[in-house]
């Protein structure tokens, strides 16, 4: 009976020597970095290619580069309460060390494409643009060399606290770049509107990524298989820690909005103002800059995809 003892005693000292020397590696050590590419890309310099990437980066980077001197030098985009830690976006101003003055214009597009920084570290899951075409990964980069107001250079330097499960999420490779495929990615014609409207859900707006039943489901590379697609419930911490479900949208009858007309789809993915003239959560992006041609194109892709049901509580 003694020996036992001892012998579980002394297992127990290693395991417990074993869970220590783990949690001093996750949280001591430095975190992995990736080999870095400078993607060979043709970025634009004529008025309509910039004002392209205005409108995109202005739908799609503001929410969560923008600080509130309207600058986009970032700020605490998820807050310790999260779990995550502290999380900063980063300063993409024209800063020639505190911002995006320091990145070739391949590193923007290989950091939007894997999520890979330019120091090889990754960022975390939070911004990945891996089916956004060529085109608009260049009109992006195109207006982040622009003299817009938002983009002069500020000398913000914010610095990401990892919380112990980021660390050890980001170690144990859960939260991993995204594999490059290197294949040329193309903007459907506008003329074909189910195509270019699953292009607009699906890349450059990523309507998918909230209206999946939760980011932990998303299939960012494939976003059709992911579980769910576009029936809504992911669970959303806007940046004042609300939490608001994302809702379903496919042509469900009751459930999604099989029943809207256009104009009522218009209203509230554009002014984000629901049927009974309520406003949607500030967690629901306001899509003001779209023009008429891609929010047509979406309602007809919309109109195409499998009606789900989901399990949205509380529905209005
Ligand atoms: C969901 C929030 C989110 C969105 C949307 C987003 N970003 Fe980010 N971005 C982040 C976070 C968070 C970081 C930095 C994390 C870190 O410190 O590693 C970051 C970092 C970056 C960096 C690296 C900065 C550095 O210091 O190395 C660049 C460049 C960047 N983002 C560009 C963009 C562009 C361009 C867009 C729009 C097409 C965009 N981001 C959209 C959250 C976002
Ligand atoms: C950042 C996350 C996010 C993105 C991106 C997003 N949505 Fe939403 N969406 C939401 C949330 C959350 C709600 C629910 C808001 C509420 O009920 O207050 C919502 C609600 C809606 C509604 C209202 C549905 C209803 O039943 O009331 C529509 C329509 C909609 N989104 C369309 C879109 C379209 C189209 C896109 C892409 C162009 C998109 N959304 C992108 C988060 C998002």
């Amino acid at each position: 009976m003694k020996k036992l003892l001892k012998i579980l005693s002394i297992l127990l000292g290693v395991l417990a020597l074993a869970i220590a020397c783990t949690a001093a590696w996750i949280n001591f050590t430095d975190l992995p970095t990736n080999p870095v590419k400078n993607l060979d890309i043709q970025v634009p310099t004529d008025s309509i290619s910039i004002a392209h990437g205005a409108k995109i980066a202005r739908t799609m980077c503001a929410g969560c580069h923008a600080a509130e001197s309207g600058k986009w030098e970032g700020k605490l985009f998820l807050p310790k309460s999260v779990g995550m830690g502290d999380i900063y976006s980063g300063n993409i101003t024209h800063h020639p060390t505190a911002g995006l003055g320091r990145y070739k214009d391949g590193e923007i597009a290989y950091l939007m494409r894997t999520g890979i920084r330019q120091d090889g570290q990754v960022v975390g899951p939070f911004m990945y643009f891996p089916n956004m075409s060529d085109e608009d990964v260049a009109a992006v980069i195109a207006f982040l060399h622009s003299d817009a107001p938002e983009l002069e250079a500020s000398d913000v330097v914010n610095t990401t606290d990892y919380s112990f499960m980021a660390k050890a999420l980001i170690k144990f490779g859960i939260f991993k770049p995204l594999a490059y495929d290197g294949k040329p990615k193309m903007t459907p014609p506008a003329t074909d509107a189910v195509a270019y409207g699953r292009y607009l859900v699906t890349a450059r707006y990523n309507c998918v990524a909230c209206h999946v039943a939760s980011f932990e489901v998303h299939n960012i590379l494939e976003p059709e298989k992911s579980p769910g697609y576009l029936a809504g419930g992911n669970l959303l911490t806007d940046h004042a820690t609300f939490e608001t479900v994302s809702r379903n949208i496919t042509p469900h009858p009751e459930q999604g909005i099989g029943k809207w007309t256009f104009e009522q789809f218009q209203q509230a993915a554009v002014s984000g103002i629901r049927p009974d003239g309520t406003a949607l959560g500030i967690a629901m992006p306001r899509f003001v800059l779209l023009d008429s041609t891609e929010v047509s194109a979406i309602w007809a892709y919309l109109q195409t995809v499998p009606a789900l049901e989901s399990n949205v509580p509380n529905r209005k």
